[in-house]
């Protein structure tokens, strides 16, 4: 379409291998992350204006929270896509992004945002930028936004922002506990420094990758794995009894997403989700808990 209202769909982000090497020069730590896209969206919306300003509206839970500046990464995208088209793009957007994606959770939700609002903007504005000029733009903005514009499975080294799409086969069951309160991405990346941890050449698992290209749930379960999880437990100690409970209410495999806090279990079957989901809400160790799918595709247009 061209111009007009726009609505781009993206989804949330599990990891399902994360290493995690010492701090750079950069402040950043080299990354090798297994990302995988799952069934939890944000709703980005984008109406063309003709005056040339970026205005950003938040709804959904806790969207309240949230800035409608320069300070939304979102917000961020918009401009620097009309940044990096110049005088080919004189006019302006209204945004509005739906939270479906829990906030501060590990799931990549305002990346996703960002990835949203670049797709929703190059259409609304009706320009002509190729999938590697977003992709570019995307790494600007930050290490999950390219993932949310690819989807599926990945592989992302560097920042987790270079990325090689993964073979995996089939689609799994998860079961998400989301958090109470979110925790802070740079606050876990510094406790895992103050822990000493870090790999010398972080590497994402073979394991993980042949359980996926097996389509072996019971493999992939046991091969989940968090370098940040240490990091985020210790600033997070009840973060161990979610992860346990799930275990013990027969969860395939337990892994913390990203820098936490949202807590990702792998279920056998749809079933075994139903019944781990209302189990584990049951417990009351978490906030709530959503069942989800994977792997999922990247941020789409749906109008
Ligand atoms: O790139 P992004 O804005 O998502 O990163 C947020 C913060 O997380 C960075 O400022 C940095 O402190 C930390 N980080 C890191 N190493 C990475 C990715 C993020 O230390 N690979």
């Amino acid at each position: 379409m061209v111009g007009g209202s726009v609505h781009v769909r993206v989804p949330a982000k599990i990891n399902l291998g994360l290493a995690c090497g010492k701090r750079g020069d950069d402040g950043y730590h080299p990354l090798a992350t297994l990302f995988y896209a799952v069934s939890l969206y944000d709703d980005v919306h984008a109406e063309r204006t003709d005056d040339g300003r970026i205005t950003l509206t938040m709804t959904g839970e806790g969207a309240e929270e949230l800035p409608v500046d320069d300070h939304n990464l979102a917000y961020r995208a918009a401009a620097a896509l009309k940044a990096a088209l110049g005088p080919l793009c004189p006019w302006g957007v209204d945004l509005t992004i739906r939270k479906g994606i829990p906030i501060a959770g590990g799931m990549a939700g305002g990346s996703a945002d960002a990835a949203g609002a670049l797709l929703a903007c190059s259409v609304a504005w009706d320009v002509d930028i190729d999938p590697d000029g977003l992709r570019a733009v995307a790494a600007e903005l930050g290490s999950d936004v390219p993932f949310a514009l690819l989807g599926g499975t990945a592989i992302g080294v560097g920042r987790g922002d270079r990325l090689t799409p993964a073979l995996s086969r089939g689609s799994y069951h998860w079961v998400l506990a989301l958090a109470e309160e979110g925790l802070s991405t740079p606050a876990v990346y510094r406790k895992f420094d103050e822990l000493g941890l870090g790999a010398v050449h972080p590497e994402v698992p073979a394991e993980l990758l042949h359980a996926l290209a097996a389509n072996d749930p019971v493999r992939l379960g046991k091969a989940l794995h968090n370098d940040l999880q240490p990091a985020a437990v210790a600033l997070r100690p009840h973060l161990q009894r979610v992860l346990n409970t799930g275990l013990e209410l027969g969860a395939l495999g337990a892994v913390v997403s990203g820098s936490g806090p949202t807590c990702a279990f792998l279920a056998a079957s749809e079933a075994t989700a139903v019944d781990l989901s209302v189990q584990l809400s049951a417990q009351g160790v978490c906030r709530t808990v959503r069942r989800v799918q994977g792997p999922m595709p990247g941020a789409r247009l749906l109008n």
